[in-house]
């Protein structure tokens, strides 16, 4: 893997400033999905158990370089207590005396979690004093929070370069499952990709073209592949103005030898609601005044067909409307066959993404998956081909 780790690192008594992704939805003042505060565990026990202090940055929300009381890091303190089974210290500042004196009043075993760091302008400005003022606050500096590690900020990137540097466990274990998925993977490979736009998926496309044999588009963004090739979408989200690049898309990939799976047959309707009167059709037969919102039983069985001949698995982005009923079909029995055969150890699987990893769990899917990665746009970065700033300036080992 490359980097230093927590084996690497000597934290008997030392502050240990932990950069973790705590950034977890919330409603009614209630953390409603703790996975990502769950993930973290292994990192502050390992810590702990060394003798060190985790001191955690992290941010909440996107409150633009000032404070702002909704986006407090406290509303997520009990989720946190809860999951680490003690007590969690709080500094009302990431920064300066309030982070100093919490520190120093920090007895050995104890967890301190520092105030939103995103409450300064200069964290995502990545500001070399600012990096520097939360660097004075510890001995030794670790990285778990990946899902952030697209960003260049001054917790997640210039920190790195201001004292001894190792990633964290969830860390390890994003980066390790990534370089199996698409570093040195078995062949074949294959790659699902989704979601509503093809403008937001190119450079993806791109990246996975070069690296993997086969690639099934899904979700709104197959629309335009299939307006591309001339078909009639009716009413269905299609970027019209994408067709042209959605064309030398499928030239690039015929060159490369990378097989495109589109939809043969989709499932349309004339509203976008649960429940909605629907009927299936071939791919070249969407009335004009239907949309697609989903794939078809003939492509279900295309995809279910392709996995079990695939080695590897890279899923971003679900085949349908997965949110609403019945247009999660695609989505859903896609994920469980890929599901049932990495149970059956002929497949690795891997997936990331928030909708797609609330696809998987919808379905029941997730837990079956080898590894289903916390973040979203530093997976999909990553499946860009794209170094990721928080992860390039830690420490090599
Ligand atoms: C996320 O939730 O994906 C990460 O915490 C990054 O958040 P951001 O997109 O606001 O940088
Ligand atoms: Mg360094």
């Amino acid at each position: 893997m490359g980097w230093k780790t927590l084996d690497d690192m000597d934290l008997d008594g030392k502050v240990v400033l932990t950069r973790v992704d705590i950034n977890v939805p919330v409603e009614n003042g209630k953390v409603t999905d703790a996975t990502r505060i769950e993930r973290i565990l292994p990192t502050l026990r390992d810590i702990l158990s060394k003798g060190g202090k985790p001191v955690l940055l992290a941010h909440f929300g996107r409150p633009k370089g000032k404070p702002v009381p909704e986006m407090s890091l406290r509303v997520v303190l009990p989720a946190l207590e809860e999951a680490l089974g003690r007590p969690v210290a709080f500094a009302g500042d990431c920064i300066g005396e309030a982070a100093a004196e919490a520190i120093g009043d920090l007895p050995a075993g104890g967890v301190l979690l520092l105030e939103n760091t995103r409450f300064h302008k200069e964290e995502e400005t990545n500001d070399p004093d600012f990096a520097g003022a939360l660097a004075a606050n510890g001995d030794v500096y670790c990285n778990d929070a990946f899902s952030a590690a697209h960003r260049a900020h001054a917790s997640t990137e210039g920190i790195a370069h201001l004292m001894p540097s190792c990633v964290g466990r969830l860390m390890q274990e994003e980066l390790t499952a990534l370089e199996k998925a698409l570093g040195k993977p078995e062949r074949p490979v294959m790659a699902v990709v989704g979601g509503a736009k093809v403008s937001t998926k190119l450079e993806l496309l791109g990246n996975l073209i070069d690296r993997v044999d086969s690639i099934v588009i899904g979700g709104g963004m197959a629309n335009t592949f299939l307006a591309a090739q001339g078909l009639e979408v009716g009413k269905s989200l299609c970027e019209h103005d994408m067709t042209g690049t959605a064309r030398e898309i499928l030239a690039k990939a015929g060159d490369g030898g990378c097989t495109i799976l589109l939809p043969v047959d989709v499932v349309v309707a004339r509203e976008f609601k649960a429940g909605a009167a629907h009927e299936i059709v071939p791919a070249s037969a969407c009335p004009a005044d239907a949309m697609i919102l989903d794939a078809g039983p003939a492509t279900i069985a295309r995809i279910a067909a392709a996995f079990g001949e695939a080695r590897t698995l890279v899923w971003n982005g679900p085949l349908g409307a997965f949110e609403i009923a019945p247009f999660n079909a695609a989505t859903d029995a896609a994920a469980r066959q890929a599901a049932s055969l990495t149970r059956a150890g002929r497949l690795l699987s891997v997936a990331g993404g928030g909708d797609t990893v609330a696809a998987l769990n919808a379905s029941g899917s997730a837990e079956a998956f080898s590894y289903v990665s916390t973040a979203g746009g530093a997976f999909l970065e990553w499946l860009e081909g794209k170094t990721l700033p928080g992860v390039a300036a830690l420490d090599q080992g």
